[in-house]
């Protein structure tokens, strides 16, 4: 088994238009154990590889690495498992079963596969089927409306999953309603194969508690390290304040540019717009980055703001 669940494990959640190559270069420095790509549809990667090639490949830090499916027809599903079989360094397959965008969920992918054990169980068979990866995993939901956890889990246990993400939250609940971790808690007793647990955790005792209340295998961190990439360093050894912002924010940008060329300084502003917070005249920057395109420029208002 290429992850180790002998000890809690620290993930970092995938993050559509967050967690690209560069991101998770950055995050795995601080020790996160695990990293996933953004969702990436399947039916792009089956009939549009190359445009999707950015948002599979993985920095070398990454192992294990997985590549998050996004998918409605089993067919279309196992043509995308065929081309990242072709792919090395690709570890896991993750189904997403959670996504609550309209557009995604109208056209019966994501937390539209919560609607029904079967078809959950249809689609987790598929990657079975036709993966040569080492691990196939599945990050769901709570439920689609109710919550019916622990059928969905068996469904996705019994179809050949071998790990677990579950967001304590359903469908409806979007990403406010309170995480529910007592019914992870459940779903981890309703099956045999590790259980990762996500939702809005964001410090070293949060951590802890929902590892103690769930009896979980891992945590999964998504929004608290969007801006602070650190955060792993400080939920994993209780580091206090890791913050590095200034070299992190600096390294962070050059690999973009590096990664995208000059496209990347639009990319960023996202992450200066975050990694900003805090600083005196932030508000000021954050208005001229948002006007600069050239990365020279930017890189030098980055250097100023947070102090040479
Ligand atoms: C901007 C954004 C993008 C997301 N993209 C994905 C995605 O591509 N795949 C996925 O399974 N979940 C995605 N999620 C959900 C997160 O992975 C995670 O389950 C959710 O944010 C709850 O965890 P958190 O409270 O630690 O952020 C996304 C969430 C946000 C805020």
């Amino acid at each position: 088994m290429p992850i180790d669940f002998s000890k809690p494990l620290y993930a970092l959640a995938p993050l559509a238009g967050w967690s690209d190559l560069p991101f998770r270069a950055a995050v795995k420095l601080f020790g996160a154990d695990l990293t996933v790509s953004e969702m990436i549809s399947a039916n792009a990667l089956a009939f549009n590889p190359r445009r999707c090639e950015k948002l599979w490949q993985k920095s070398p830090l990454e192992t294990p690495y997985a590549i998050q499916l996004c998918a409605s027809d089993p067919k279309i599903l196992q043509r995308a498992v065929e081309i990242i079989n072709d792919q090395d360094g690709i570890d896991i397959i993750d189904l997403n079963a959670g996504c609550p965008a309209p557009k995604v969920v109208k056209n019966g992918a994501g937390s539209a596969l919560l609607k029904d054990p079967a078809l959950l169980f249809s689609m987790v068979s598929a990657i079975k089927k036709s993966s040569r990866k080492p691990l196939l995993s599945v990050k769901m939901r709570l439920g689609f409306g109710t919550k019916n956890g622990g059928a969905l889990a068996r469904a996705c246990e019994e179809a050949g999953a071998d790990f677990l993400t579950v967001h304590g939250r359903t469908k409806n609940g979007g990403f406010s309603a309170p995480v529910d971790y007592e019914a992870i808690g459940e779903i981890k007793e309703a099956v045999k194969i590790p259980v990762i647990a996500n939702g809005d955790i964001d410090s070293y005792e949060k951590a802890l508690t929902v590892l103690e209340i769930t009896k979980a295998d891992g945590v999964m961190i998504g929004r608290a390290a969007m801006g602070a990439p650190w955060i792993f360093a400080e939920l994993k050894e209780r580091r206090k304040s890791v913050s590095t912002a200034r070299l992190v924010a600096l390294s962070h940008f050059d690999a973009c540019i590096k990664f995208y060329g000059e496209r990347g300084v639009l990319l960023f502003r996202k992450h200066l717009h975050r990694y900003s917070r805090g600083f005196n005249k932030a508000a000021a920057f954050r208005r001229a980055i948002n006007n600069e395109t050239d990365a020279g420029a930017v890189r030098a208002m980055i250097e100023e703001i947070m102090g040479a």
